[in-house]
């Protein structure tokens, strides 16, 4: 490979290791082939994990932005080897699947923003409820929802998975490369093995359930349950021969025979055992997965983002358009930290959007949107009559509005945990763009593992995304949620994939998203203020601390805020919580000279391109 694909690769991994010793664990140089493209497998040092400052990266023909550097090296390849943006991010998730399991994966789903120079398409993996499920599904004997903890640990949250699907319809739409070279890169990595990274170990030494799972706990502990360490050259022989399978004969190896009969046998003979079959597995791909993307003007700019059953652009730009009719504070940033003034307006935008959010969106094959149209919630009317509401004071929380005039007879969902995920930004060669957003929900999903049947070490994991819906179906005056479990319904997301155009000419600037449950939907809007509106680049965006209202108390990112902006906000009647918010933002914006890609300090992420 030459030194030139790796500068910046390198220049991001020496930065916190220059005080250690570069450890070069495995270092395969010679191309490997296994379907028509050469591969290499990168090296791989160890990195640390924790904060790890990035130099944000100018590329000039094309860049691949995801959560994993063995993942952004495999996009990388696929484009050298004259891939389209699709086509990179096909082989993205197949290595993230591989080398950051925790987060997302075959076992999950997905959502993906195409631009291809003319349109944008929006496809729609995610996962579906089984047939046999009904709102009661997460309701103990007693009626009552189960522990959050337990529902997500067991087989009742497991959805239908949908990113199989997904990486197919869009290929069909958009690929370039055979389908069975995308699946080289995770083949290769999978049969060699993989440097398991710090941020694995330390997810799976601090995880107290996954070790239940005789599968998960034979691939990754050792004999005392310990988590395997960092550095550890893993392989994956079940997920190697799966994702054979599936290049060769295509999804259907996955959504029937030995893959879809181990996955239910997984599913239902788990001790707190769900409901999914054979059928729904194998009914998915018959599934229309094509969407209509939303877009909306801000400002100079179109941004476009993903349409309910995901929450995530509605709320973004609710909050957008919300702030937009305040009266600007005076100062919004200080030395790279928002104002006291400035968090006030966000925070209050926030509990807006997240009231509407909790009252209005689920799955639009099941939900009608209020007054008809999901544009109801962002018309500027509505949103000036919602900016109306903040004042120099917090409103504790908010109530949701009547966009377009509609009175719902839904209730009101309280906010549940919600975390996990991973996204990958792309631009190719020919200025293709993907925003791809991509989950198995909370960090090892329902901590349930398949091994496809194969009877080999490893497999995947299996989402816990059903514990996206509401767990109780109605609220404490009886009505019904409009995000309750019904049979077939894909849970409610706030995964906020999103593409950015000039509104004027057209032209492509930015493309982000990010992990982190509910908090995506605060993480991706910081992202693009900082870029459009504060005219930061990509990675200072990205760096930026973080802050997150839910409809409740104001969270502020752990050691960024002076003490000042803590008692001003409450001074201001916030209730503040300062804790750890680890986003995992991936963005790339385009400049004079080509692109510009940032990653997130917080997680393992890189961007690479020429
Ligand atoms: N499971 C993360 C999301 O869909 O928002």
């Amino acid at each position: 490979m030459p030194l030139f694909e790796y500068k910046n690769l390198l220049k991001y991994l020496l930065i916190p290791t220059l005080f250690f010793p570069l450890l070069l664990l495995s270092a395969c140089d010679q191309p490997e082939t296994n379907a028509g493209i050469a591969y290499t497998i990168p090296e791989q040092p160890e990195q640390p994990t924790g904060y790890n400052p990035k130099p944000g990266w100018a590329t000039s023909e094309f860049a691949v932005a995801a959560a994993n550097p063995l993942a952004t090296d495999a996009g990388y390849q696929i484009i050298r080897a004259g891939g389209s943006a699709i086509d990179a991010a096909i082989a993205v998730q197949l290595v993230l699947s591989l080398v950051e399991p925790q987060s997302s994966g075959i076992g999950g789903g997905a959502f993906i923003l195409a631009w291809d120079g003319e349109e944008i398409h929006a496809y729609n993996g995610r996962e579906t409820a089984p047939s046999a499920a009904d709102e009661n599904l997460f309701l103990d004997e007693n009626g009552n929802p189960l522990p959050y903890r337990d529902a997500v640990r067991s087989g009742l949250s497991v959805g239908v998975p949908g990113t199989f699907a997904l990486l197919k319809t869009a290929h069909e739409n958009h690929g370039v490369l055979p389908w069975e070279d995308l699946f080289t890169p995770a083949i290769l990595l999978a049969e060699n093995g993989f440097n398991l990274g710090p941020r694995l170990h330390s997810l799976l030494d601090s995880d107290d359930a996954l070790k239940n799972d005789e599968i998960a706990r034979a691939f990754y502990f050792d004999e005392d349950g310990n988590a395997l360490p960092a550095g550890t050259n893993l392989k994956n022989p079940a997920y190697a021969e799966i994702l054979r399978n599936v290049a060769q004969d295509g999804i259907s190896a996955f959504y029937q025979g030995n893959v879809a009969a181990d996955i239910v046998d997984r599913v239902s003979s788990h001790e707190r055992p769900g409901v999914i079959s054979e059928a729904d597995i194998a009914g998915y791909p018959a599934l229309d997965l094509r969407t209509e993307v939303m877009c909306n003007d801000w400002r100079e700019y179109e941004i476009c983002g993903f349409p309910p059953p995901s929450s995530g652009h509605i709320a973004i730009m609710q909050i957008l358009g919300i702030l937009d009719e305040l009266e600007l504070a005076e100062e919004a940033l200080v030395d790279s930290i928002p104002s006291a003034e400035w968090l006030h307006q966000f925070m209050e935008a926030s509990k807006l959007a997240f009231a509407d959010r909790n009252q209005y969106i689920g799955d639009p094959l099941f939900v009608e949107a209020p007054a008809g149209n999901w544009q109801s919630m962002l018309n500027s009317d509505y949103l000036a009559d919602r900016a109306s509401l903040v004042t120099d004071v917090s409103m504790g929380t908010a109530e949701p509005g009547n966009p377009g005039d509609f009175y719902s007879a839904y209730g009101v969902q309280i906010q549940q945990p919600e975390s996990g995920t991973s996204h990958i930004s792309i631009v190719d060669r020919d200025g293709n763009a993907v925003s791809m957003t991509t989950t198995i929900e909370s960090g090892f999903g329902s901590r349930i593992m398949s091994d496809g049947g194969t009877g080999l070490a490893g497999g995947f994991l299996l989402n816990n995304e059903l514990t996206d819906f509401s767990l109780t179906p109605t609220d404490d005056d009886g009505n019904p949620i409009a995000n309750r479990v019904e049979p077939g319904k894909r849970p409610r997301s706030s995964m906020s994939p999103t593409l950015v155009f000039e509104r004027e000419s057209g032209e492509f600037v930015a493309s982000v998203g990010s992990p982190g449950g509910a908090a995506i939907i605060h993480y991706t809007a910081k992202a693009l203020i900082g870029m459009l509106d504060w005219g930061l680049n990509a990675q200072e965006a990205i760096d930026l601390p973080n802050f997150a209202n839910f409809n409740g108390p104001s969270v502020l990112e752990e050691g960024y805020f002076s003490q000042t902006i803590i008692e001003a906000l409450e001074a201001m009647g916030h209730e503040v919580d300062v804790r750890a918010l680890t986003s995992g933002l991936q963005a790339i914006q385009r400049t004079e000279d080509g692109y510009f890609g940032g990653a997130d300090p917080r997680r393992e992420g890189v961007v690479m391109g020429d």
